[in-house]
């Protein structure tokens, strides 16, 4: 990971988010992948939340670490997420799947920033055009 995808413009500390993201990724139970991811995120009342990855012998039923973020998010007090950073095993920072991202767009919505591979961006560049709530309204 470089200077420049650690620390973004808007004075955030996205180094700090990362950290708390390495720590998460230290539980995760990946043993058919031997791939562990964390995830931290923020949510808008500041509560600091963290998920891990969960593997299945049934390998489609595999949580990702953003699975348990948001069950995290709910379970204590719900909100939206407005800040995410993911991680691999080596703590560097990962792209959240394409399911993921749509986990991430509805608790978090378009303005949610994310760090990702090329800098910190809104969800709204991540997932373009999103399918999101107001679809069903
Ligand atoms: N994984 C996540 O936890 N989040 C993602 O966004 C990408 C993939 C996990 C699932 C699986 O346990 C491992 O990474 C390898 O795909």
């Amino acid at each position: 990971m470089t200077e420049k995808q650690t620390y973004a413009a808007d004075g955030f500390d996205w180094e700090g988010l990362r950290a708390h993201a390495v720590d998460a990724a230290k539980h995760a139970y990946a043993p058919y992948s031997n791939y562990p991811v964390g995830v931290a995120g923020y949510a808008d009342d500041g509560r600091l939340l963290q998920g891990c990855n969960v593997e299945n012998a049934g390998y489609g039923v595999t949580l990702c670490a953003e699975c348990g973020l948001v069950s995290s998010l709910h379970m204590t007090g719900g909100g939206r997420l407005t800040h995410v950073v993911c991680v691999n095993g080596s703590g560097e920072v990962i792209m959240p799947c394409g399911r993921c991202r749509q986990l991430l767009w509805e608790n978090g919505g378009p303005e949610l920033l994310l760090m990702t591979v090329s800098g910190v961006k809104p969800m709204s560049e991540v997932l373009p055009d999103a399918f999101g709530p107001e679809d069903l309204a």
